[in-house]
């Protein structure tokens, strides 16, 4: 008889990825994916740590497993991810919530298999966290579940410490895969038709800075992949600013093969908080670096991370968070609380805001956000991007811009699923963007 499991990801596409690893070792021990949890013979929370909001979450979902294990007494529940990473978090979880039989963190992630034959075979629960980053572990099983994107890891951990962040803490150093490695995945996976490659990393603009060869670099690694055959584009996530380096903003003007899309959180518009941040640049080298993408991609797709209400954050300095988005225009904006998290700097600073001012700060932002958004789409009206046809429609193809909006194309002309145009926007008028292939 088959038997089911089921994986519910919190958290970033890091976490997403994994959730791809994790099942592909359970497909390898002839599981299949169950759609709903009540089906699951096996259910893995793979979680976030990056907020309270995040745990608080895992350990909502989690709590209320206890009458499904109760009437289904067979059950395996896993957790692993960043959360479990926490000092005492695995001691908090095998108290409050004792039918968990399995914990493991980001560290050992391939065990996974191991430890499911195991209990399996023992039933008794287990919990092996290992507190620091082991070797980079290359042939990982894998279960791709993200369409026509593939997402490739290609450094992990960070060494950054911004003083609010828990990722360094929950998955370790900073590490980069081997150039070779990477390129051979990637090219592996446009083999097999997958149209856009997301490299992963915290950093990413890092990636080889723990290598003794100053030709690991990442500029020099999506130079190496743009060689490859093949009708892809390759997109990245994430860059810190403080890393961008001139090398890699002409290298995504000039290589067709490189999504014209950048997230770049700026976490601050505010010198004296960015410090406090210990984010390594200030607001001027900030707008220098959006100056030099603008001038040097015109039709650039720009994002980026903001957190409110940061320890002393007062109502002037929070005003050139909001003057640099007025500035910037974002294409897109993702606005966070400042949430204290156990172990970091930030946790432990005096004048911690309170929360009602941090709302409002934060609806402030999303506000203004929702009007350049509003104002953006209007503006794209007669300009070209590229598209990838997604899907025949009544009338035509829906398709997306590499960034991720939903266009539709009318037309009578047949073309292949998943190939790339450049395509005209025609229609900003209407619930979804009409575009014209050029
Ligand atoms: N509180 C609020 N937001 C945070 N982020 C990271 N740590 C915290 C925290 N303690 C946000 C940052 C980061 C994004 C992934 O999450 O903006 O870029
Ligand atoms: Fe966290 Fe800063 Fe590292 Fe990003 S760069 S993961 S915000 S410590």
């Amino acid at each position: 008889m088959t038997k089911y499991y089921f994986i519910k990801t919190y958290g970033c596409q890091m976490n997403v990825h994994e959730s791809e690893k994790l099942a592909g070792m359970l497909e390898s021990l002839g599981y299949a994916e169950a759609n709903e949890m009540e089906k699951a013979d096996v259910i893995v929370f793979n979680t976030c740590s990056i907020r309270d909001g995040c745990e608080q979450k895992v350990f909502g979902n989690v709590g209320s497993l206890k009458h499904l294990k109760k009437s289904k007494p067979n059950l395996v529940i896993a957790m692993c991810g960043c959360l479990t990473q926490i000092k005492g978090r695995p001691e908090m979880i095998t108290k409050k919530f004792p039918y968990v039989n399995i914990i493991f963190g980001t560290h050992n992630l391939h065990e996974f298999k191991h430890y499911l034959e195991t209990f399996e075979r023992t039933h008794k629960n287990i919990v092996d966290v290992w507190d620091k980053e082991g070797e980079i572990c290359e042939d990982t099983e894998i279960t791709r579940t993200s369409g026509y994107n593939a997402w490739v890891n290609i450094n992990f951990g960070c060494n950054n410490f911004c003083t609010y962040c828990i990722v360094p803490y929950v998955r370790g150093r900073e590490r980069s895969r081997e150039m070779k490695d990477i390129v051979k995945e990637v090219e592996c996976l446009v083999k097999q038709g997958y149209k856009t490659i997301t490299l992963l990393g915290q950093n990413v603009n890092s990636y080889g800075n723990d290598v003794d060869n100053p030709n690991v670099t990442f500029a020099n690694l999506l130079k190496e992949i743009c060689k490859l055959d093949g009708d892809f584009k390759i997109k990245f996530m994430t860059s810190h600013p403080k890393d961008l380096s001139s090398e890699v903003i002409d290298t995504i003007a000039n290589e067709p093969k490189l999504a014209k899309v950048i997230h770049l959180p700026v976490q601050s518009g505010n010198n004296k908080i960015l410090k406090k941040m210990n984010r390594n640049y200030t607001r001027e080298h900030y707008l220098d670096l959006i100056h030099e993408i603008r001038s040097k991609i015109p039709n650039a797709i720009l994002s980026t991370d903001i957190i409110v209400g940061f320890p002393s954050e007062t109502e002037e300095e929070f005003m050139d968070t909001y003057t640099l988005m007025q500035e910037v225009r974002y294409d897109g904006v993702f606005a966070f609380m400042f949430s204290p998290r156990t172990g970091t700097p930030a946790e432990r600073m005096e004048n911690q805001i309170d929360s009602k001012v941090k709302n409002e700060r934060v609806n402030r932002l999303l506000k203004l956000t929702k009007q350049i958004t509003k104002e953006k789409t209007k503006e794209m009206l007669n300009n070209v991007y590229e598209i990838i046809l997604t899907a025949k429609c009544d009338g035509g193809y829906t398709a997306e811009t590499l960034s991720g909006k939903n266009v539709v194309i009318h037309t009578d002309k047949e073309y292949p699923l998943l190939s790339f145009h450049n395509a005209k926007i025609i229609n900003v008028n209407t619930k979804v963007l009409e575009a014209q292939i050029i």
